[in-house]
């Protein structure tokens, strides 16, 4: 494992440092996780609120020598080269329609946001990172891994893993591998009516 970046982030309120120290390495570290964690961060994302309680999510995942390659190929190239080094990938789809009546269900990807931010979480809770992908390509996605598109909807590739070596990534990946900042609050949280 290499030395983190110093994390540079200054919250600009009493937030718990958990959601600060949150952030999306490229540098991780080959090791495996073990099956257990791997498990606790499914369960945590199970827990998550959904529309209906319908639990739209399903994570698709791979941690094996056998595994992993599949996956790889599922992503862009600019992710495959530092994801080459990440013990768990996985692709998180939305079931389209409730399972309750077979209606379009519209907040699926929303559902599957939040349980993807439960298993980040929880992953910061035991010392790991993810790193959420749209640089993917849902076709390959539906394709190798056999997943129904009339079904589901591919939405985000994940990788999941320790920190690793920083001197693993290419020069340019290099330079960029620290937390990055956020727009100010007040773009984001306003009381009352719109005004621009
Ligand atoms: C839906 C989604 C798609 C993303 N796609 C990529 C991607 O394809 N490649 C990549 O290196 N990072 C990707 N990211 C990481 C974002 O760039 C990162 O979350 C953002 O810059 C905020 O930084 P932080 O997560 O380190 O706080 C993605 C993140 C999300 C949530």
């Amino acid at each position: 494992m290499g030395k983190e970046p110093d994390n540079k982030r200054i919250p600009d309120a009493a937030v718990d440092k958990l959601f600060i120290n949150r952030w999306s390495p490229r540098a991780l570290d080959p090791s495996p996780i073990p099956q257990e964690t791997l498990q606790t961060l499914f369960e945590a994302a199970r827990w998550s609120p959904s529309c209906s309680n319908d639990q739209p999510w399903l994570f698709m995942y791979a941690d094996t020598a056998e595994l992993l390659p599949t996956y790889l190929e599922i992503l862009a190239e600019g992710n495959r080269v530092w994801c080459k080094n990440a013990p768990v990938l996985a692709i998180l789809f939305a079931r389209r329609r409730f399972a309750y009546n077979n209606k379009p269900n519209s907040w699926a990807v929303f559902d599957c946001g939040a349980a993807w931010m439960s298993l980040t979480i929880q992953a910061r809770f035991l010392g790991l990172y993810t790193h959420g992908m749209a640089g993917f390509s849902k076709e390959s996605a539906y394709r190798l891994l056999g997943v129904p598109e009339e079904d589901y909807e591919a939405v985000c590739a994940i990788a999941i893993g320790r920190y690793g070596d920083p001197a693993s990534l290419p020069d340019d990946l290099r330079e960029r591998e620290a937390p990055n900042g956020r727009n100010p609050r007040a773009d984001m949280a306003k009381q009352g009516l719109f005004k621009g």
